[in-house]
């Protein structure tokens, strides 16, 4: 098992990493929690694959645990739902010392996090993230919240668990596509923090995608180390935070203007990713070829890196990014890249240069 610690004063805390971890989570939480009472939170496609194995090894650790199931999908982000489970734990006399374990993908853990930080003005909370996206980012750094019909994570906190356990043998349920779109998260921290991880990935990308275990846990527990280095240093997102950002102005469009499902967040950071790449080519002088092997690697991860777009649909991934919570004044900021490892933010790019690198993510047509 590899630990990486989140350090944020007397709010640190662990992220286990390993094998087999779901039968360790009575254990680990014995160690930190005084109240015998707990909730575990998890969603219609999870609980029947792990909530037996999490409430097992609970039990055996003298806790006394109650499972809440959510129907699994973004929209369990949302009040209706929170308001629920508010009252789910009103009606199970959750106390303050009681703990909630969130056991699922980065929907749970952002809905079980803020139900933690809120309820009774805040209760303990474990991650126990079930998809490479929630294992390598969303766990990780303390965001919680839920969605508002006017847009994502619009009500949230900041509040951290107890600690976090990473189970790498939960990933081998995870479907193809959902598992490759946390490869894009991977990829990103390669390039924001760590030319040789990057290299690490272009190497193992094989392996990774047979999901062999120590591939995996080396890079996993590297992406929660570089999380928790960025965080550490900048817990509320005054400023190094949003390096974590690099390919998301533009991914976050791409969802946002194709609707929600058409993409999934990590498909659209790689297609974002590939044109933050062509701007840091334009603005910072990142060489060719790296730029080429930052395309070649999504590639090679499965992901998406064109986009077929009309007029108008580029029109509107353009005018969505203007709109994004982190524009400021209608100002759009990129995170862009120098070198593959050295990134830099709050880069101002020209209007026609944005237009063009969107214009250029037309797939190239077939020769022969
Ligand atoms: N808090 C943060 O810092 C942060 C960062 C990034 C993303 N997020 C949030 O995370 C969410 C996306 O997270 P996600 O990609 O994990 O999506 P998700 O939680 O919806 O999980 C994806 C799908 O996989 C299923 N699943 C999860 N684990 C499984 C397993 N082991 N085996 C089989 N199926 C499994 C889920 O039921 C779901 O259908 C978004 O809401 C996003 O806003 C938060
Ligand atoms: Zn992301």
């Amino acid at each position: 098992m590899r630990a990486v610690t989140v350090g944020l004063g007397d709010r640190s805390y662990p992220i286990l990493i390993g094998s087999g971890l779901l039968r360790r989570v009575g254990t680990e939480c014995a160690r930190r929690h005084e109240g015998r009472k707990c909730v575990i939170v998890s969603d219609s496609n999870v609980a029947p694959l792990y909530a037996s194995r999490v409430i097992q090894s609970l039990k055996s650790a003298k806790f006394d645990p109650e499972l809440i199931t959510v129907k699994a999908g973004e929209k369990a982000k949302s009040l209706k739902v929170l308001q629920a489970c508010y009252d789910r734990l009103a009606e199970l006399r959750l106390e303050r010392k009681s703990f909630i374990v969130a056991l699922g993908g980065g929907v749970v853990g952002d809905l079980a996090g803020f139900l933690a930080a809120t309820y009774m003005r805040g209760v303990p909370f474990v991650q126990v993230p079930t998809t490479l996206l929630a294992q390598v980012d969303s766990s990780v750094g303390g965001k919680v919240g839920i969605n508002l019909d006017a847009g994502k994570n619009l009500v949230g906190a900041f509040y951290q668990p107890g600690f976090v356990l990473c189970d790498l043998s939960a990933l081998e349920t995870l479907p193809d596509r959902e598992f490759r779109a946390g490869l894009g998260e991977v990829i990103k921290y390669g390039i924001i923090y760590d030319a040789p991880l990057f290299a690490q990935l272009e190497r193992d990308m094989p392996k990774l995608l047979k999901r062999n275990t120590p591939a995996l846990a080396s890079v996993v527990a590297r992406c929660c180390e570089i999380k928790s280095e960025v965080v550490g240093q900048d817990e509320t997102e005054s400023g190094l935070r949003a390096i974590l950002n690099f390919g998301h102005t533009i991914g976050h469009a791409i969802e946002a203007a194709f609707g929600y499902g058409r993409f999934l967040h990590g498909e659209a950071v790689s297609i974002g990713s590939v044109a933050a790449a062509q701007l840091s080519q334009e603005i910072l002088g990142l060489p060719e070829n790296e730029a080429r092997r930052i395309t070649a690697l999504f590639n090679a991860a499965g992901l998406p890196t064109t986009l077929k777009l009309t007029a108008s649909q580029r029109a509107k991934v353009i005018h969505t990014m203007t709109l994004d919570k982190k524009a400021s004044a209608g100002q759009v900021k990129f995170v862009l890249a120098r070198r593959i490892g050295q990134v830099e933010f709050g880069q101002k790019a020209p209007a026609d240069l944005v237009n063009a690198t969107i214009k250029n993510l037309q797939p190239s047509p077939q020769i022969g």
